[in-house]
């Protein structure tokens, strides 16, 4: 059964949708977190090199999977190795791709309605007041009870949250939301909605910065000493593991790779679509929100009133309370403080919404295009899903950073590992076989290495509207599967070992969550492929 996919409507549609895709929670709140939580300056340089060496080429290489998949009628990974692979198990690898980024969301979502809440109790002025002291716990403290409050932590229990009624109420609003924008398709909802929040999220965030840079604390720090901390190289961190990981990290989440999403996105091309510009191009505009906007809000607006050791001290506390602490008790002691606080959480909100509909979209492609399902019933299955699931970051303490680690860190780096060899290796193989016929297996593999990845190159460079340099040759086909292999090993060494026994005990209901979820989406992909190709394919 073969259905019209949907189509993006236009480049400059297209392109915001994609940054909309990227732009999210990770640019604001997780970028300034790592960067302070790593030293800053020393963060940056890993950082820039990880974007160069990593990110770029990966968007490539998830754009180019996409594109070739959307030409075929597929736009999930699972069909799209299926293709590429010609071997019964490449789709179960492909799972990954939907899987990765169906449960990141189901936190994300989470987090993205706190944003709401807080830009409405902005808006009608109900947030705490903080006396002014030199006390950094004593400054953030009503900042901390009102986040403890939202989320039901300060109920005594070990095991439970117990949310207000309200919290639970603005997490169904976002939810239904995004189902919504999802359920009017790609054109007319995901593309509509960037065109709209992608424009006020860049006003939104200059106005900030322009608050934030004329700022001056008691002491007298400026917005100077805030850009110091992570403009200021320290190469002395280049030598620590832990400073490269996280700096790799921030780089795959915040570029949106090896969840898959992009993969998706770039399915619903027109034919003879370049990708080669438009991945290069939504990188950039990603990047410059991120480091020159996220990196000039929170952390520089802490900077000036805490010093660096106290942002660090803050960063170091937990990965929300720079942007939902911090920030918030500063707005709260300067003139018209409520209106900013609320444009932060509005700005907050805009840029997490467009990036938990493409973390949804994965999954309604898996079932319209492997199921022959309709949009409104693939939502209807994606909804009841994600409405469940959500009850376990909810209400179980634990359960979000378990799911963040075990998904929204670690299974990505391997997802985007074999997006690497599915593209860079395997790719060419089909064309290369005259010239592997009757090798030993050694030579087998000497042939593969050199020649595939000109292929994957001519895929990279076919409708494109730049030339690409040169160098990105060697830097996709060698050097970035090398650096993640690399990554992954540095992974299994240092920061493994100690996460075998989860933190808390409802580690281990995230875990087997994870473990349904998988065998869930294995068994739907082995129904779908019997459905479509008889018994014998499986
Ligand atoms: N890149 C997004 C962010 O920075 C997160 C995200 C990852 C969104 C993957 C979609 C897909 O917040
Ligand atoms: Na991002």
């Amino acid at each position: 059964m073969v259905h019209k996919r949907e189509q993006w409507g236009t480049r400059i549609g297209l392109i915001l949708a994609v940054a909309g895709n990227a732009i999210g929670l990770g640019n604001f709140l997780r970028f300034p977190v790592q960067a302070a939580d790593n030293g800053g300056g020393a963060f940056m340089i890993p950082y820039m090199i990880s974007f160069i060496l990593l990110g770029i080429p990966l968007i490539w290489v998830e754009w180019a999977l996409g594109r070739y998949g959307g030409e075929r009628g597929h736009g999930t990974a699972v069909a799209v190795f299926d293709l590429i692979w010609r071997h019964p198990l490449a789709k179960y690898i492909g799972i990954f791709g939907v899987l990765i980024p169906l449960v990141v969301v189901v936190y994300y979502t989470y987090i993205e309605s706190w944003t709401l809440i807080y830009s409405f109790f902005h808006l009608i002025n109900e947030v705490p007041s903080t006396p002014l002291t030199a006390d950094i716990k004593d400054y953030l403290k009503p900042f901390n009870d009102f986040l403890g409050g939202i989320i039901g932590a300060s109920s005594g229990s070990d095991i439970f949250f117990t949310p207000p009624l309200e919290t639970y109420l603005f997490f169904l609003v976002t939810l239904l939301l995004n189902l919504y924008i999802i359920y009017r398709g790609v054109s007319a909802g995901i593309e509509k909605v960037a065109k709209f929040a992608m424009p006020l999220i860049f006003i939104m965030a200059i106005i900030l910065v322009i608050r934030v840079f004329t700022l001056t604390s008691p002491d007298g720090r400026n917005f100077l000493d805030g850009l110091g901390f992570l403009w200021n190289p320290d190469f002395s961190a280049l030598k620590d593991p832990k400073v490269w990981l996280a700096a790799a990290g921030q780089i795959f989440f915040t570029l949106s790779i090896g969840f898959g999403a992009i993969l998706t996105y770039a399915s619903y091309l027109k034919p003879k679509s370049d990708v080669a510009l438009n991945g290069l191009a939504s990188a950039s505009v990603n990047e410059f929100a991120e480091v020159i906007l996220g990196g000039s809000i929170a952390i520089t607006a802490s900077v000036i009133f805490f010093g660096i050791a106290g942002t660090q001290y803050i960063a170091s506390e937990g990965a929300f309370n720079l942007g939902f602490m911090a920030l918030p008790a500063i707005f709260a002691n300067i003139p018209y403080g409520a209106f900013f606080g609320f444009l932060w959480f509005l700005l907050l909100f805009f840029a997490g919404i467009t990036s938990s509909i493409a973390l949804m979209q994965p999954a309604m492609a898996f079932l319209e295009d492997e199921f022959g399902l309709s949009r409104d019933r693939a939502v209807k299955y994606l909804g009841a899903f994600l409405f469940v699931s959500s009850h376990i970051p909810i209400f179980l303490k634990g359960a979000l950073d378990e799911l963040d680690f075990w998904v929204g860190t670690f299974a990505l780096v391997i997802f985007a590992l074999f997006e690497v060899i599915t593209f860079v290796w395997i790719l060419g193989i089909p064309q290369l076989s005259e010239k592997l016929q009757e090798k030993s297996l050694l030579s087998k593999i000497f042939i593969v290495l050199k020649h595939s990845p000109e292929y994957a190159w001519k895929e990279l460079n076919r409708y494109a509207d730049i030339k690409i340099p040169r160098i990105f040759y060697y830097i996709l086909s060698y050097i970035a599967p090398l650096f993640l292999i690399v990554i992954l090993l540095w992974w299994f060494v240092t920061t493994l070992p100690a996460k075998f026994i989860p933190e808390h005990i409802n580690g281990w209901i995230a875990r087997l969550f994870i473990l349904f979820v998988f065998i869930l989406g294995v068994v739907l992909v082995k129904k779908s492929w019997e459905r479509k190709y008889g018994r014998t394919s499986s």
